[in-house]
């Protein structure tokens, strides 16, 4: 332990504030230790940045991770802490603007699967310009690729194999459409505010480019991407699957059979199609894909008599839908009818916008969310309540049918991350609410972990045992650096005798999470994103990716505001570089760049943890006392962490950046790795009063509630890795179980290209990846590819682990 690490866990354990904090320097085994005597010390003490590594590692009793009693760490734990680097060492990557992947040097990244690659036999290659048969979408990878998860299989391709290195499934999200790259010409009626109607391929399209891919990739030697020995997808192989807007899928859980999941399509509300908005992933115990549904609410549309049909403002229904952000009244609208897919929906109700009716059996008609007929199995009343869930597909399994896991609440899912259990503990599953203000979430299942519940091959059942009966639990932050998980349980008096709605059941509490989680005190988080487990001690990371005050409100929720900052969300600042995209200038209030909060549960069960803040984002320049509280230089200076993951390989946190205005002037998007300590390795900050004067990028004004700071990090244990394109996200990163080969997306390149500079054809696109990049400042090329979303497969070009 070096003196300031000592020092620091002397200020924790001593502030009178940190009552009952387990931050106690004589506790427990200190588990690295543990792992670390049980390992070849030559393999793993190597150089002093292992040594700080493990001192770093705290002094809990560490339970779930096999490290609190005299069993054996588990072989994957110990080729974790063997394989993790003591300090990173790769060639950090300078911040760029440049319409290219950037890796380190010694890296090699390649495109592998793009927006419209087709997926099966007999499908076209894409023409990316909007002119391919709108059958074939549904066997076309769909558009925004965003989260991702690797499912290893054995070489001959038959089998799920754990060491899988060579060939595996991927199972991604594709959160949206960029709308004006999908087309012939323009998107046609998507203009705000109008009814008019949209046709029926290009719906079709749109939904179609919806949802989630199973695609199978190999180290191959023939194909579209193929270079002997390097990794593409397999076009034809018997495991592509597309589940789209339109699949059918199952509800499961507590509140399957409901009356508010009754629709026309399913009357006993046990079934439903489509799966939308699909953000962060998880990937299971016995090998399943998680996938989150996040922004669902505006994909549907309400007219403006809609409210008064379901029985005015202080209806269940409306008081339900107006917390989870479903807008009335003008279409084509984020919160409402967004794609315009409601205008093909049949308008039955009196008094209604007497739109054309053209509907396919009725799957245009679910898009239309108004109470319209008699009785709920008439109309799509309820569709809203079949959105904004955690989705689990089995990727192995091209028949079973997915499932809606309605145990784990509804909101807008981020991710959904799983703690590794003990054999005979509960399991845990970590979840994030994206909005403004919104909460972070834990679900316990009533099951407990069996070894031969990881290797089954009936994994849907698996996911019934542990996801469909247990206990949701909401996250309260409190300052002392301790925190409650509150039961979302309908038997909690706070939730039966709620006034904000009146819960009838645990289905009720299930489909109305937030109204729940609002009636029980939770912490008002900075928009939850990704969570992620650290492999070493079973400590959950999550990202809180910004909160502006430009947005007041959302869902009913507030933005951050000098009044209401908190220990775990606790700055308030303004940056004045842009304020809403790339082109803008303006000023961001609040918190603009996010930081990324951990906790550590002694067990899943557990219903109180302690925290800290691992890290805060900001410019390298800014204020230290306020705003770059975590030290950050130009080799890792980052805005808005969004996806984040943890290398089962390596141990190494990898952190994503979506950032739609902060930090854009000085760089695209990016990823970086870190080698994160524990909870409790930093210090506790003295609140900091509105500082009167500039101090580097931070304008007069900052301010800082007391928190509890993670150890400042330097290049060592924080490094840029990549850069993207223009205007783009990166999301989502998996890894072979090797470490080796890591696959990576990259979201909605030119995003900020208008819509009319497609249709004129022009080549005015700000970004032409993946099949071309565009020079700064250049001149449009008048054959410029359209850009694109895709999959990029990253190895080391010496063989090794990939950030090592
Ligand atoms: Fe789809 Fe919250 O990011
Ligand atoms: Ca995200
Ligand atoms: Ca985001
Ligand atoms: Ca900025």
């Amino acid at each position: 332990m070096n003196a300031t690490t000592r020092a620091e866990v002397s200020q924790l354990s001593q502030d009178p504030s940190s009552e009952d904090l387990i931050t106690n320097p004589n506790g427990g085994p200190d588990f690295l230790n543990i792992v670390k005597a049980r390992l070849d010390r030559r393999s793993f003490l190597r150089g002093s940045g292992a040594s700080a590594m493990i001192a770093a590692a705290g002094t809990w009793s560490l339970a779930g991770c096999g490290g609190g009693d005299d069993s054996p760490p588990s072989p994957q734990l110990t080729g974790v802490a063997a394989n993790r680097p003591s300090a990173l060492a790769f060639a950090a990557v300078a911040k760029s603007r440049d319409d290219r992947v950037t890796v380190p040097e010694g890296y090699t990244s390649r495109v592998i699967f793009r927006t419209g690659d087709p997926m099966a036999a007999g499908i076209s290659a894409y023409s990316n310009i909007g002119t391919d048969d709108p059958a074939t979408y549904s066997r076309r990878s769909g558009d925004n690729h965003d989260g991702i998860e690797y499912f290893p299989l054995n070489d001959a391709g038959t089998a799920r194999d754990a060491n899988g290195n060579n060939r595996g499934i991927l199972g991604m999200n594709h959160e949206y459409v960029t709308q004006q790259f999908l087309h012939a010409g323009a998107p046609t009626n998507t203009d705000r505010g109008t009814d008019a109607v949209r046709p029926q391929n290009e719906v079709d399209r749109e939904v179609a480019m919806h949802g989630v891919s199973i695609v199978e990739v190999m180290k191959q030697t023939a194909g579209a991407f193929a270079v002997n020995g390097t990794w593409g997808y397999v076009q034809t192989s018997a495991y592509n699957r597309r589940i789209t807007g339109a699949t059918r899928i199952e509800m499961s859980g507590p509140a399957r059979g409901d009356a508010q999941l009754i629709t026309k399509f399913s009357p006993t509300g046990t079934a439903t199609r489509g799966t939308l908005n699909n953000c962060g992933t998880g990937y299971s115990l016995w090998g399943t894909l998680l996938t989150c549904e996040e922004n669902w609410a505006g994909y549907l549309w309400r007219d403006t008599s809609d409210d008064v049909r379901r029985g005015g403002a202080t209806s269940g229904d409306v008081v339900s839908a107006r917390r989870y952000g479903m807008g009335v009244g003008p279409r084509k609208n984020f919160n409402n009818d967004r794609y315009g897919w409601g205008t093909l929906a049949a308008t039955t109700a009196a008094g209604m916008a007497a739109n054309q009716v053209q509907s396919v059996g009725d799957l245009n008609d679910r898009w239309n969310a108004n109470l319209v007929a008699a009785t709920a199995d008439l109309d799509y009343r309820n569709v809203a309540n079949t959105f904004g869930w955690v989705v689990e597909i089995d990727p192995y399994n091209v028949n079973a049918t997915p499932k809606k896991r309605t145990a784990l609440g509804r909101f807008a899912h981020e991710a959904a991350v799983t703690a590794t259990p003990k054999v005979g503990e509960q399991i845990a599953v970590y979840m994030g609410d994206d909005s403004r203000g919104d909460y972070f979430y834990k679900f316990v299942s009533t099951a407990t972990w069996t070894e031969a519940d990881a290797s089954s091959t009936n994994r849907m059942a698996i996911g019934d045992k542990f996801l469909d009966a247990g206990i949701l639990y909401v996250a309260r932050f409190n300052a002392d650096g301790m925190g409650v998980w509150i039961p979302l349980t309908f038997s909690n008096p706070a939730i039966a005798s709620a006034t904000n709605f009146r819960f009838t059941s645990q289905a009720d509490v299930c489909l109305n999470t937030r109204l729940a989680a609002d009636a029980v005190g939770a912490t008002r988080m900075d928009r939850p994103e990704w969570g992620a487990i650290n492999p070493l001690n079973n400590e959950v990371y999550f990202t809180l990716t910004e909160n502006n005050n430009s947005a007041l409100s959302s869902g009913g929720q507030s933005g951050r505001r000098p009044d209401n900052i908190d220990a775990a969300n606790p700055r308030f600042y303004a940056d004045t570089r842009e304020a809403t995209n790339s082109t803008t200038a303006g000023t961001n209030t609040g918190n603009p760049f996010g930081h990324i909060v951990r906790l550590r549960d002694a067990n899943p069960a557990a219903t109180t943890f302690s925290w800290d803040v691992y890290l805060f984002g900001a410019q390298a320049d800014a204020d230290p006392a306020r705003v770059n509280l975590s030290g950050l230089s130009s080799a890792n200076d980052f805005a808005r962490a969004d996806g984040l993951w943890f290398s089962g390989s390596t141990g190494i946190c990898w952190l994503q950046t979506d950032d739609s205005g902060a930090f854009l002037d000085q760089s695209n998007c990016m990823m970086l790795a870190a080698l994160p300590g524990n909870v409790g390795d930093g210090a506790i900050l003295p609140a900091q009063a509105a500082s009167t004067t500039v101090v580097g990028s931070t304008p007069a004004g900052a301010q800082l509630a007391a928190t509890r700071r993670g150890a400042a990090v330097t290049p060592s244990t924080l490094r840029r890795f990549l850069v993207g394109p223009r205007d783009q996200e990166i999301t989502g990163v998996t890894e072979t179980p090797d470490g080796r080969t890591m696959f990576v997306n990259v979201q909605h390149p030119g995003e900020d290209t208008p819509a009319a500079s497609v249709a004129a054809n022009l080549g005015d696109f700000t970004s032409y990846w993946p099949r071309a990049e565009r020079a700064p400042d250049s001149a449009p090329r008048a054959d410029g590819p359209r850009p694109g979303s895709a999959t990029i497969v990253i190895t080391k070009n010496d063989g090794g682990r990939v950030g090592t």
